[in-house]
């Protein structure tokens, strides 16, 4: 099987949809680690009681220097040996030399349907922008922030009078559906992209879970 890290700095909702479908007995690839920037995040106890192993690097006493707590995540990533990165709303901007470390092998979520809406606060400017849909992608990740090439996209649609919390919520439903379905396919070689497209049965999703 496939060895696979995942790097949080929250919840982990989107971690735990990894990790669940991880533990189906056909999958091609098994969790090796769970690293977050946050020691105390709550995705880390999540991934613990599941029996995974984690690891913590707080950012916060490297200040600005981000090539040494680059170094320091490098450290604890190859130890354990991952064949795969999954960022799983992992929150700190990494640099190109880290990226070019790991590239072809790191994919991330992000919260939009890319091209569009990079960056923060997507629902926000989403809704700001009257777009009619939105949703989000899973990505390989290259040195440029929020871009390289699209491994998934799931829809959604923007209803009338929704907030950026509703929409969030809507959004992130449907980010515990594609981003299992596109790690299942990248592990099995296949980087053909994954369309998903919105279903209504995730509309309410445990927000809980998103810490
Ligand atoms: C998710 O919505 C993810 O797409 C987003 O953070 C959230 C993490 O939730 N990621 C980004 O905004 C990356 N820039 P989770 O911790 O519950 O998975």
């Amino acid at each position: 099987k496939k060895r696979v890290a995942i790097m949080i700095s929250g919840g982990g909702s989107n971690m735990l949809a990894l990790l669940e479908d991880m533990a189906r007995p056909d999958h091609p690839a098994a969790p090796c680690l769970v690293l977050s920037n946050d020691p105390g995040a709550a995705g880390i106890a999540r991934a613990s009681a599941r029996g995974v192993a984690t690891d913590a690097v707080s950012h916060k006493p490297f200040g600005k220097d981000r090539a040494a707590f680059e170094a320091e995540l490098t450290a604890r990533l190859e130890a354990a040996n991952p064949d795969i990165i999954c960022l799983a709303g992992f929150m700190r901007v990494l640099t190109e030399g880290f990226v070019t470390r790991w590239q072809g092998r790191m994919l991330n979520i992000h919260p939009s349907l890319l091209p569009k809406y990079r960056g923060l606060h997507t629902h926000a400017r989403a809704l700001e922008a009257g777009e009619a849909e939105h949703g989000c992608s899973v990505h390989e990740v290259t040195p440029e922030l929020d871009d390289g090439p699209i491994l998934g996209q799931a829809r959604v649609p923007v209803r009338a009078g929704d907030t950026a919390e509703a929409l969030a919520a809507r959004v992130l439903g449907q980010e515990h559906r594609l981003y299992p379905a596109v790690l299942r396919r990248f592990a099995a070689g296949d980087r053909r992209p994954v369309w998903l497209d919105f279903d209504g049965r995730h509309e309410a999703p445990e927000r809980g879970a998103a810490g």
